[in-house]
């Protein structure tokens, strides 16, 4: 029997044996691939060496090795749906790989493999077999003849997809590039099992389980699909972690080994489930991982792309918790057990513990709030015992109960049932439809316009000399604008800037002659073609006029340094709060820079002044910016900062401005110097997870600061203290203050319970009984009711009632000596009083106290009070 391995001996044996073999161990990188618009998340550990491979990127090694972080969820690899039902698949799960850049190829590769399966973890070698690409003799031999395979357990794959070189056992990057045949080795769990062969038609059993990929990539594909060989080939393997430690620990699924059962184990826990086979306690352990390794690397939960990805995989597992009868949050409690398990292997899990416990448990007090509802209409639906959920359903339960399709499909699937998912796609387009039509009803009507683009010359000029091809006046095509007109003028050329990428339109004037039309905003009628919103202020304007068209050099100038300002901070951002900080939205204008990020704790203080320190630092070093124009791949190349999701034309626009390096169409300054001094004036949350910063630069940081001065001198001068005893001086005027508070409320107990000495003569006897009704002006409560101890002692028999009066508000206080309560009850003696002051109140019998709203009635109140003890004694 192989000896047995936890998963964290497993990691560091694989490490330890390709280090011994001269590879540079490489931690793993996030989920989010760093630069990479295109793709969802890290799939496998070759991602973050995928420039390498194209030759744009340069490693000072050339084997490697790594234990790497995946996720297969959302976008093209998708395992989610699977998670539950069978014992191997994931979303998240670990990838043991090695690389060789040009050095080692097929032999070594093929070889160590071997060796470390069968020496190290000590696999028997009859239950291994290996798959081959159909014409790649060489590795066909070096498994027979030099690692000694016997040939029966070596199967050749051919083209089994479908077209040239579209095999299993042909491995592609991408639809061209870098591609190679590979080799899959796989363990055999012995003929119990179901399952066939690789390449058998029951190969999709759990018998034989693909571990190790070995990729050798020799050649590069054209887009004709042709291949050339690449001048350095190299190696690219992969073996699933998980599926290793399941044989290695002697199990038949990875939901049993060390690591998952303990996870298990503890969402038993949280769930109060103690039969751990049960497949919801796998969903939830598999999704624990998956979530808050996301949020680790900055993805939170939200409606669109990673963010969405983030929510259906939180939202399943918490159906899953729900399930096994939790009705509030629960999952957010696994990310202690998960740190405790993996916060070794990946410190940052541990650093961002708290984070992600509030993100999940965020999300979670969401879902919660519409779950139950939610399962209520779908058990509704699904009562009659129908065989398919109508597709109106399972839009109504996406889009008012937050259910993701997936999620519903979990629910059905689980009994037997088919969601129509061709309705839910007309009911979703059907509303999307009904949105735009609102959309555009509130909206201006759109342009119509056919003629050809217009020239944008604003990057280097702010006038120009254009040509006018079309004016809208009313939202429809005009020949001509009159005085006094609103309307929208497109120019041939222009030097204004056309809302986008969160920078404002620009303003200024367009003159011709004696007609001078100012332009408030300029926004994008389609792309490439700018409308130039304003109104003529006199002359007129026709179709064809030549004209000048003057940007607002001021407004531009201030807006520049804005934007410009926001590359510099949202480097800073990532640099000081670490790389999860991704943008979420931003507005730049010529007053401010407004920014939104991912970042799920208020930005301290000390992080502010450190920003501030980064990005000054940069305006001073007074470098020139430099935008270059070139195509998307080239782009990437370069290392810009891309936003996943954006939609990126062809050729892009690269933009330094100082160390930062983003794509952005935006017009900024040309020097960092220009920027002039970057100061943050707020700093706040907008959702969950999401922070705005908005900061000012040149003049509006400078008025910023002048006013805070100003703010700072007018205290003093109230103060009469120098500026830099200001702090000290304030405290001591509020403990002045606080001190005169108290001398005040002792003075007004005094002086109110030395009136009540005075009252005692006020009383008048009813049948044997005091009664006294009197107001203690400048009392409060305590006052009315150590007065009220008093005057008892003082009348020994007696009923009496206090009142205090604060503005329009009444304090009462009821009293009755104890050999009076038979006969009088202080709770209906306030009452009594408080009805007639707008109020009501209560106590024990001898004590009672009431509030009222309208003091103007309190004298006829206190009156009345003899006559209805009177009426009480009979
Ligand atoms: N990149 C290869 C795979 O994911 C090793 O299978």
């Amino acid at each position: 029997m192989t000896p047995t391995f936890t998963v964290a001996d497993i990691r560091k044996t694989f490490l330890d044996f390709f280090a011994s073999k001269g590879h540079t161990i490489v931690a793993s990188s996030p989920l989010v691939p760093g630069n990479d618009p295109t793709l969802m998340f890290t799939n496998s550990g070759m991602v973050q060496f995928k420039d390498v491979f194209l030759g744009t990127d340069k490693r000072p090694y050339n084997r490697a090795v790594s234990v790497q972080a995946c996720l297969r969820a959302g976008g093209k690899h998708n395992d989610l749906e699977n998670v539950g039902y069978t014992a191997r698949h994931h979303t998240f799960f670990e990838m043991l790989g090695n690389w060789s850049f040009g050095d080692y190829f097929k032999r070594e590769s093929l070889k160590w493999a071997w060796e470390l399966l069968t020496e190290v973890y000590k696999l028997p070698a009859d239950r291994l077999l290996a798959t081959v690409y159909q014409e790649d003799d060489e590795a066909y031999d070096i498994w027979t003849k030099e690692i000694g395979l016997p040939p029966e357990r070596v199967i050749r794959i051919g083209d089994n997809k479908g077209g040239r070189y579209k095999s299993d056992n042909f491995w592609m990057m991408a639809d061209t590039g870098p591609c190679g045949p590979c080799s899959e080795i796989f363990y055999d769990h012995g003929p119990e099992i179901p399952g066939g062969p690789p390449g058998s038609p029951d190969e999709d059993g759990d018998r034989f389980i693909e571990i190790w990929n070995n990729v050798f990539m020799q050649f590069d594909m054209a887009e004709d699909g042709s291949v050339t060989p690449l001048p350095a080939p190299c190696v690219d393997t992969g073996m699933g972690l998980e599926r290793l430690a399941a044989i290695l620990q002697h199990v038949h699924s990875n939901y049993e080994i060390d690591l998952f059962d303990a996870l298990i184990k503890a969402a038993g826990r949280e769930t109060g489930v103690t039969d751990l086979n049960n497949k919801s306690l796998r969903v939830i352990a598999d999704h624990i991982r998956a979530t808050a390794f996301l949020v680790s690397d900055g993805v939170i939960p939200s409606n669109e792309g990673r963010g969405y990805v983030q929510r259906r995989i939180v939202r399943r597992a918490i159906r899953h918790g729900y399930k096994l009868g939790k009705k509030t949050p629960f999952f957010h409690k696994l990310v202690a057990d998960l740190v405790r398990l993996m916060g070794d292997a990946y410190p940052a899990l541990r650093e961002q513990e708290q984070r992600i416990t509030e993100v999940l448990k965020a999300e979670e007090e969401r879902f919660f709030e519409t779950l139950a509802n939610g399962m209520e209409i779908l058990d509704a639906a699904l009562d009659g015992g129908a065989k398919v959920l109508p597709g109106d359903v399972a839009f109504k339960l996406h889009d008012t109960y937050g259910f993701p399709l997936d999620l519903t499909n979990d629910v059905c699937r689980e009994r037997d049932v088919e969601v129509d998912e061709a309705g839910f796609k007309t009911a979703m387009e059907k509303q999307k439809a009904q949105a735009r039509a609102a959309g555009k009803f509130k909206m201006d009507k759109a342009l119509e316009y056919t003629g050809a683009a217009n020239q944008f010359t604003g990057y280097e000029h702010l006038a120009e000399t254009a040509k006018i091809v079309a004016i809208y006046v009313d939202g429809t095509s005009a020949a001509a604008l009159k005085t006094g007109q609103n309307g929208v003028v497109v120019l041939d050329t222009t030097p204004f800037y056309a809302e986008s990428g969160g920078q404002v339109g620009d303003e200024g004037v367009i003159t011709s002659g004696s007609a001078r039309f100012a332009v408030g905003d300029t926004l994008k009628v389609k792309a490439d073609v700018f409308g130039h919103h304003g109104t003529l202020e006199h002359g007129t304007l026709n179709v064809g006029d030549t004209v000048q068209a003057q940007v607002n050099t001021a407004v531009r100038a201030a807006t520049m340094r804005n934007h410009s300002v926001t590359h510099l901070m949202h480097k800073a951002l990532r640099e000081v709060l670490g790389s999860h900080v991704q943008q979420k939205g931003s507005l730049v204008n010529a007053d401010r820079t407004r920014f939104d990020f991912a970042h799920n704790a208020a930005v301290t203080n000390a992080e502010i002044r450190e920003i501030e320190r980064r990005v000054n630092e940069e305006i001073l070093a007074n470098q020139p910016t430099q935008a270059r124009v070139m195509d998307i791949e080239s782009a990437q190349k370069t290392g810009a900062m891309m936003l996943f999701g954006e939609k990126y034309g062809e050729t892009v626009r690269v933009l330094d401005i100082g160390t930062s390096r983003e794509l952005c169409g935006g017009t900024h300054v040309q020097r960092t110097g220009d920027i002039g001094l970057f100061k943050v004036v707020s700093e706040g949350g907008v959702a969950a997870g999401v922070r705005r910063i908005e900061a000012v630069t040149g003049a509006n940081a400078l008025a910023y600061l002048q006013q805070l001065e100003d703010t700072v001198h007018q205290a003093a001068g109230t103060l009469k203290a120098p500026v830099a005893e200001l702090n000290g001086r304030i405290g001591q005027a509020l403990e002045h203050a606080r001190a005169l508070e108290k001398e005040v409320a002792a003075l007004k107990g005094k002086l109110a319970s030395s009136q009540g000495d005075e009252l005692v003569t006020q009383a008048v006897e009813v049948k044997g009984l005091k009664v006294l009704a009197a107001a203690l002006p400048g009392a409060d409560a305590k006052t009315l009711r150590d007065t009220m101890d008093k005057l008892k002692d003082k009348l020994k028999t007696a009923a009496i009632v206090l009142a205090a009066v604060d503005g329009d508000k009444v304090q009462l206080a009821a009293g009755v000596t104890s050999d009076t309560v038979g006969r009088i009850k202080a709770g209906e003696l306030v009452n009594f009083v408080a009805q007639q002051v707008g109020g009501k109140g209560g106590g024990k019998p001898d004590m009672a106290m009431a509030g009222g709203t309208d003091a103007s009635k309190l004298p006829a109140a206190l009156a009345s009070v003899t006559g209805w003890v009177t009426q009480q004694l009979g």
